[in-house]
């Protein structure tokens, strides 16, 4: 990943673009796990760093790095297909790379002050210059304007290179997608002093994120990626992906209602959340079912034609964009769906049972995939026709992906144990909250939870030492 910056096989900058982008998501998620951990351990031993890094700031800086590393991700898978899609080397890429300088300078100055500064009083200059309080979005304001001018560049150049090159269906969707998503964004940079307010905008770019916009940009990476991992057919492929976007957008959107079943929202919203979010494990099991047929398909031709080789020319990208379609499935549509009713959602609301679900589906859904892209790009970087997966590709996906299930399965029963005794027993009182929080079952999930995240950074130093290293070790091979 690291030598194929200078020399490389890629055939255009946009692609170049696209790996830079990538190289600092990857130290971005390590920076998320690591105050994962900071903030796992604090759930064992509160003291541990209390007043020099707080938990609330290890939080903070957890998912905020989350988010960040993803949408890195996301702009490098972007640039890393235009060419291939639309037949045009990109235009004004070269502006694109000074978008990447600002952006990630921004970011650097934005992280610092989040680890040294932290926090800062009630005033106007804290929204300014430290952070905006608003969950996952934290950034403060003037990068968050930083961010729109150069999402705005991004933007740009994926437009007009669109314009200019070919309208595949996948193009088309990624456009108009990539519209909303990052025009979403300003829904969350509003300021009003009403929490109520403040929450019913938030949830606009949290949920119209994670489960329409980001979603449908999965469905087009997948869409690419089984075209280019296993040469599957793109009239099957573009059909489903519009079937997938209808769906996503019709339950995703209204679903949006099962987040303003507490917050001082009409009561409308019980019934029209509960609908709509229930349906929204629809498309994702039909994303699932998609992979599979399409790669079951792909191979059976290949054998009938006497090859009984693998129809597959990327081992671990493959393996992560499978894992993704079912993940996505299980942690988004089964563990989503679990607290989505407003019969349940009064139990489970705010519990640990909420931070399974976030960790599963955050992982599942996008974290799986992304890493798949990155696979992607190192095999074109190397100009590999093939590239299978290593020991250390097995080790890392077998690893990260035990260690997030292990903490769901933690901060599930952990989250269980909230709903009998905290909610359940005893009425959701100020007392009750700690009680829960004090009892075995609780404290054996955090440590449990712990243990796995260990076990998920181990999986992390083996994935970041496979995507450093195969490249190299499969073009000497093929050499
Ligand atoms: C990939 C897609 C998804 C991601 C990344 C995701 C992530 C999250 C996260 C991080 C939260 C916690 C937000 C907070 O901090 O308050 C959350 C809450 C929630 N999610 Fe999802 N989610 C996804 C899909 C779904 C789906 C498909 C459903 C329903 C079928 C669902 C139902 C819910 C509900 C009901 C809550 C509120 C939990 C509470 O009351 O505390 N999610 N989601
Ligand atoms: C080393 C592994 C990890 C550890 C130890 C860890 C630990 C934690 C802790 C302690 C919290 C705060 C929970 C709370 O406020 O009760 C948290 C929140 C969160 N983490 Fe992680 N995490 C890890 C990896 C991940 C990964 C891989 C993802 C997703 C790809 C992720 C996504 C999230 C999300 C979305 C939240 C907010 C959940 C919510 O408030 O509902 N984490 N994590
Ligand atoms: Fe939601």
């Amino acid at each position: 990943m690291l030598t194929s910056i200078k020399e490389n096989k890629l055939t255009n900058k946009g692609q170049e673009l696209g790996m830079m982008y990538f190289r600092v998501a990857i130290i971005l998620f390590g920076a998320q796990l690591v105050m994962g951990l900071i903030a796992a351990i604090q759930f064992l031993a509160p003291g541990f760093l209390f007043e020099i890094f707080d938990f609330s700031v290890a939080r903070m800086v957890h998912i905020n790095a989350l988010v960040v590393w993803m949408l890195y991700a996301m702009i490098g898978s972007t640039y890393l297909m235009l060419t291939d899609e639309t037949g045009h080397e990109g235009v004004a890429i070269g502006l694109g790379k000074l978008g990447f300088w600002v952006l990630t300078a921004a970011v650097t100055v934005v992280v610092l002050v989040y680890i040294f500064v932290q926090v800062g009083p009630g005033k106007e200059s804290t929204l300014w210059l430290i952070n905006e309080g608003r969950e996952y979005i934290e950034a403060p304001r003037w990068a968050d304007i930083g961010i729109v001018v150069v999402v705005l560049i991004f933007y740009f150049n994926v437009f007009a290179t669109y314009i200019k090159g070919k309208k595949t269906g996948i193009m088309t969707v990624m456009v108009a997608n990539l519209l909303a998503l990052a025009g979403l964004y300003v829904a969350g940079m509003f300021y009003t002093d009403n929490i109520s307010m403040d929450q019913f905008w938030w949830w606009w770019v949290i949920h119209l994120w994670v489960e329409a916009t980001w979603e449908v940009f999965v469905g087009t990476l997948a869409a690419y990626a089984l075209i280019r991992l296993i040469g599957a057919k793109r009239e099957v492929v573009e059909m489903w992906l519009w079937i997938e976007v209808l769906m996503l957008f019709g339950s995703g959107i209204l679903g949006m209602g099962h987040h303003y079943f507490w917050i001082g929202t009409p009561e409308y919203w019980w019934e029209i959340g509960a609908l709509f979010s229930a349906l929204e494990p629809v498309p994702l099991i039909a994303m699932f079912v998609h992979v599979l047929y399409d790669w079951g398909k792909e191979q059976g031709i290949h054998e009938a034609k006497g090859e009984p080789k693998s129809v597959i020319t990327n081992g671990p990208a493959m393996s992560w964009l499978v894992l993704n379609a079912f993940g996505n499935f299980l942690g988004a549509g089964i563990w989503g769906f679990f607290h989505t009713l407003p019969q349940v959602n009064i139990y489970t609301h705010g519990t640990q049972f909420t931070a399974a679900h976030g960790h599963l589906s955050f992982f599942g859904a996008y974290a799986t995939i992304l890493i798949g892209m990155m696979y992607f790009g190192v095999q074109k970087a190397y100009g590999l026709e093939r590239m299978k997966s290593t020991f250390k590709s097995k080790m890392g996906i077998f690893f990260v992906t035990f260690g997030v299930m292990g903490m769901t399965i933690a901060l599930t029963i952990a989250g269980y144990e909230q709903v009998l005794v905290e909610r359940a027993e005893m009425g959701a009182t100020w007392n009750a909250f700690f009680t829960a929080q004090s009892l075995p079952w609780y404290l054996q999930a955090q440590l449990w939870r712990a243990i796995m995240g260990v076990v998920t950074f181990v999986g992390f130093i083996y994935l970041v030492w496979d995507l450093l290293t195969i490249g190299k070790n499969a073009q000497d091979a093929e050499a």
